[in-house]
């Protein structure tokens, strides 16, 4: 089982669009595919029609569950959507308390790792939508990911803040003694404006390895997908913006990712803790 993240600290650049495309493509592609929506905002499970305030139990029950966590637990929170191999792990809005809350939990970071191990049997991949936030649910993805996925919008200052962010997957892989496969994906370009084509031009500079060659244009049919509920590759597979994902998809296909088991035992995450606290407080 592979597991990536989608993550940017910053909202509105496509990190969903770009979870639930991949994941469409991936099932299309005969896998079983897990989408797990970690964003108190619930956009993940919006776009599949669902509420996640009216939600009975969601990937933070699951997360603040007392004792030890069940396969059974989790394939009754766990939603079957009606695409074939697409399944979902709802958000519900406590996702914000508990990233309040949970801080300071030893171990906390190492939970969703835990929770996904239990599913290797059950699916081929599985795929984070990540809160714009850089905190504890963005560790607890990145601490259970082979791959970091980070849409870039492709417009002037989006770079602002990744630094940051850097640090956080710089933590996670030295307390984990590991590397993540990052992978930077320019967003919502328009190849007519100077400030797209200026930023995809620093994004090359700066990230000579990590930056997937191509690029996802500006294009309305993946909006209109998210709003129809349906993943845009099964709604309209000519558009340009969905063929940039499909392209994408096998890019990440036949990149190789290294693999990676989380042990309940990590001594290492557990003693990065104190150091990495203060900064987790400062940057939620
Ligand atoms: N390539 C694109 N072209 C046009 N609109 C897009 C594109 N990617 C995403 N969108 C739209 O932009 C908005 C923000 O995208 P979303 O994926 O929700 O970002 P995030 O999850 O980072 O907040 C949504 O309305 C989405 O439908
Ligand atoms: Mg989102």
């Amino acid at each position: 089982m592979q597991v990536w993240t989608v993550a940017n600290q910053k909202g509105g650049v496509g990190k969903t669009t770009s979870a639930v495309t991949l994941g469409g493509y991936a099932a299309q592609a005969g896998k079983r595919v897990l989408l797990v929506d970690l964003d108190a905002q619930g956009s993940m499970s919006c776009y599949f029609g669902l509420k996640p305030q009216s939600l009975r139990q969601s990937s933070a029950e699951l997360m603040n569950h007392e004792g030890p966590i069940s396969r059974e637990l989790i394939k009754d929170i766990v939603v079957e959507l009606p695409y074939e191999g697409l399944s979902l792990l709802p958000s519900s809005p406590s996702l914000i308390t508990l990233e309040r809350t949970s801080q300071n939990k030893r171990g906390f970071g190492l939970i969703l790792g835990q929770v996904l191990s239990l599913l290797e049997e059950d699916f081929d991949l599985v795929l984070i939508d990540c809160p714009p936030a850089l905190g504890v649910l963005m560790i607890n993805a990145l601490v259970a990911s082979t791959r970091l996925i980070i849409p870039v919008q492709a417009e002037f200052l989006s770079l602002q803040g990744f630094a940051r962010m850097q640090q956080t997957v710089d933590m996670v892989q030295h307390s984990l003694d590991t590397v993540i496969d990052r992978v930077v994906v320019p967003t919502m370009v328009d190849r007519r404006t100077q400030a797209c084509q200026q930023t995809v031009r620093s994004l090359r500079n700066e990230f000579p390895v990590d930056l997937w060659p191509g690029h996802i244009p500006i294009d309305t049919k993946l909006r209109d997908a998210s709003r129809l509920g349906v993943p845009a590759n099964l709604y309209q597979p000519a558009a340009k913006g969905v063929q940039a994902y499909g392209a994408l998809f096998r890019y990440l296909e036949q990149r190789i990712s290294s693999q990676r088991s989380v042990s309940s035992e990590d001594e290492l995450y557990a003693s990065a803790d104190n150091a990495t606290k203060a900064y987790w407080a400062e940057a939620v």
